[in-house]
């Protein structure tokens, strides 16, 4: 679960709860202080409608105006009784007036205790259940009637009910306010973490000059500082390494240029035949040592900036070279070197590090294909990318082979039994991927293995000038 998901969640957690413990009491006693703010407010009215109502027996339009405005006030019925009981004035108006409310029992108990009455019962005349509250009437002492007031119990109700809803409505909101503030406060603690996995894949990608901004909590800030300083120090040790290689690389190989030469010297000087042949397989082991220095150098320098790009690449134009150049070395042992491809695509890379590419390729087929077999260098057009393969009719790759064959020094099943450093194929795909392209070897639909090198067209390939200074206009389909 994500940091936010459960920095919300915890959030959500705490606002639910504290809304629970403190919102069920709370609307509990709402419905039990409405009911007693009611009765409360019900008896206040109806003492002072009694204060006053006595002075009005006399002029019942007055009695009658002052009642209305109570029973508006409360949302009731107020009524005032004489002495024996029959009604004198209504809130509801004049209709009733002159019938008889004795036998109403809070009217019957004010008349006959001469103190206040309230209670809940039902009406027979409404069908519902009523609040009444019925105070004497006094007149210099003597008892002269009743004032009662009359409430619907479901209007008290619909008022708690009301106060309930307005309760829920402040948790709910509380409840969504806490969760959009966790979500803002989870989002702007993950925004930090996110940023530095995201710098972590990058570096384990390879790109050690990735900075990650410092920012957030002091904890977060010394996080991203602690990376920083992790990759800066990574980033100098691999350098020094890169450095040592490529300096090693080179020194060694004047040396080794000279021991050669000496070797090659001596061979054609001896007369002994095992010594001539002891001497020759030294020089082919001068050469091995030769090529291993020249892969270790370009492989050292894998993880630089790459050089400006002086001039792009016809793949069609490479391909055809190196079959013209691999051409003896493969008629010796019976192989025909094929190019053979579709288009012109001329891709954003160096010709030099393009025949490395190639010759490594083409190395391989030659060295692990049968005799009299055929090599074929193929090119096309595919999207925007520029595709060259090479294509044997050797043993292919097993299974184990094509998961680890570009790694450094590793030699696959077809190499086992013969001499090779393991480097080409990590040299290949080091340079395809430099001019941001790939190299993959897979086995061909025939049979064989079949090694496809993807490279980005050039942008415009009509301006373009091949390597060795030639228009490309000329060459290409439609061109001038
Ligand atoms: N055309 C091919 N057919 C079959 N197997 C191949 C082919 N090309 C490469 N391989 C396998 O991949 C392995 C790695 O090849 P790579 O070119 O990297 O190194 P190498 O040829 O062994 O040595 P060197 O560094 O001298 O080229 C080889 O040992 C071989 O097993
Ligand atoms: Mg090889």
């Amino acid at each position: 679960m994500s940091l936010r998901r459960r920095m919300v969640l915890a959030f959500a957690y705490v606002v639910v709860l504290v809304t629970v413990v403190l919102g069920i009491p709370l609307l509990a006693s709402v419905s039990g202080r409405v009911d007693a703010e009611v009765r409360a407010d019900a008896s206040g009215q109806a003492h002072l409608i009694a204060a006053t109502a006595s002075g009005l027996l006399g002029d019942r339009p007055a009695l009658r105006a002052s009642l209305r405005s109570t029973a508006a006030d409360i949302g009731g019925r107020v009524i005032v009784v004489d002495a024996r009981g029959v009604l004198v004035a209504d809130s509801a108006g004049p209709r009733l007036e002159g019938d008889a409310y004795g036998d109403r029992p809070e009217i019957a108990a004010a008349l006959r205790d001469g103190r206040a009455v309230q209670d809940t019962r039902s009406s027979d005349t409404l069908g519902e259940d009523i609040l009444v509250t019925a105070v004497p009437l006094v007149d210099g002492g003597r008892r002269v009637g009743v004032v009662r007031v009359t409430q619907s119990t479901e209007a008290v109700r619909a008022e708690a009910r009301r106060d309930q809803l307005a309760l829920g409505a402040i948790a709910g909101l509380a409840l969504t306010l806490g969760l959009v503030v966790a979500w803002l406060l989870a989002g702007s603690l993950a925004r930090p973490l996110t940023r530095l996995a995201e710098a972590a894949r990058r570096v384990a990608g390879g790109d050690l000059t990735v900075r990650v901004q410092e920012e957030g909590s002091a904890e977060q800030r010394e996080v991203a500082h602690a990376f920083n300083d992790m990759t800066g120090r990574l980033n100098a040790s691999l350098n020094a390494q890169r450095e040592f290689v490529a300096n090693a690389s080179h020194q060694l190989r004047t040396p080794l240029t000279g021991l050669r030469l000496r070797v090659e010297a001596a061979s054609l000087r001896a007369q002994d035949p095992a010594l001539r042949r002891d001497l020759e397989q030294a020089e082919a082991e001068a050469d091995r040592l030769g090529r291993l220095l020249s892969g270790l150098l370009t492989l050292a320098r894998e993880g630089e900036e790459r050089p400006p790009l002086r001039a792009p690449t016809d793949l069609a134009d490479l391909a055809e070279e190196a079959a013209e150049r691999w051409g003896p070395a493969a008629g010796a042992r019976g192989t025909a070197v094929v190019a053979d491809g579709r288009g012109r695509p001329v891709v954003r890379a160096p010709a030099e590090e393009l025949d490395i590419v190639v010759d490594n390729l083409v190395e391989n087929a030659l060295v692990y294909a049968p005799e009299h077999s055929v090599i074929r260098v193929g090119w096309e057009v595919r999207g925007t990318t520029g595709v060259l393969t090479v294509a044997d009719e050797g043993p292919g790759l097993s299974p184990d082979d094509a998961a680890r064959v570009f790694e450094r020094f590793a030699r696959g099943s077809a190499g086992q039994g013969t001499p090779g450093t393991g480097l080409g194929l990590a040299i290949v795909r080091t340079l395809a991927r430099r001019w941001d392209g790939d190299a993959t070897l897979e086995n061909g639909p025939d049979g064989g293995a079949l090694a496809t090198v993807t490279l980005p067209l050039h942008d415009a390939p009509r301006q373009a000038l091949h390597r060795d200074g030639r228009d490309l206009d000329g060459s290409l389909p439609g061109g001038a």
